[in-house]
């Protein structure tokens, strides 16, 4: 199982003083949804063109949080502000030591390191469960954002897809950022671990 990390990380900067990152549960499925139907509306930052329901999200939510893959929430004065979660990163089984991370601040919410902070226990907590890659799926060269975010968090570029996808009258680029976590490939991952559920993730 995923142990959450506590006590809850306090983030360093001024604006991410009081932010706490913490371990999600299906409560927080109606704030997530809150702050991600913005971004599916108006960004590029996501290739869905209809935002889900609430009750879509808690469907997303309910079979990491039951096979143990992180779901974080960052929190300040009892709102959530932020969320980041490591999924199954392809529904077939040998692809289980790898995860795809999805992380999203609330508009207004940005450059505060708080994403960096929900990055850092993300890590952690992917770790600590035995994963052994994160894969990051960027959509559009013009989310700069994202791209310097995760080269930050030490993630490399492997791949480029170009003109892959169409949102808002244009082509847009997807780009495949990796992150190595614990010893990689260094060894055999444990079988039937939690980086191993029993089945296939059932929710993509
Ligand atoms: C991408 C995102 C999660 C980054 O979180 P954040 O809290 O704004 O980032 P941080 O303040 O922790 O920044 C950490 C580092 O990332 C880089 N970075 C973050 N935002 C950046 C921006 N707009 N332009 C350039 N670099 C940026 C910087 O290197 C920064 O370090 P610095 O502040 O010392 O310069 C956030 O901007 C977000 O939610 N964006 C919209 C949704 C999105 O694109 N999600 C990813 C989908 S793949």
């Amino acid at each position: 199982m995923f142990l959450h990390p506590s006590p809850p990380l306090l983030c360093h900067r001024k604006r991410a003083r009081m932010t706490v990152i913490r371990a999600a549960s299906l409560a927080d499925a109606a704030a997530f949804q809150a702050i991600y139907a913005p971004y599916v509306l108006e960004s590029t930052a996501t290739l869905e063109n209809v935002p889900p329901t609430v009750e879509e999200m808690r469907g997303r939510l309910a079979p990491m949080l039951d096979q143990g893959y992180p779901v974080l929430a960052a929190e300040r004065d009892g709102r959530v502000i932020g969320y980041a979660y490591a999924g199954p990163a392809h529904k077939r089984p040998a692809y289980r030591p790898t995860v795809e991370n999805t992380i999203y601040l609330a508009q207004g919410e940005t450059r505060g390191g708080v994403g960096a902070a929900l990055m850092a226990e993300l890590f952690a907590a992917a770790e600590a469960a035995g994963f052994r890659q994160m894969i990051a799926v960027i959509a559009d060269a013009e989310n700069r954002a994202s791209l310097s975010f995760h080269a930050r968090q030490g993630f490399e570029q492997v791949a480029h897809w170009r003109a892959v996808a169409w949102k808002f009258g244009r082509w847009l680029d997807v780009f495949h950022y990796q992150k190595t976590l614990g010893g990689g490939d260094r060894v055999a991952p444990v079988e039937d671990g939690p980086a191993c559920p029993a089945g296939p993730p059932t929710f993509r």
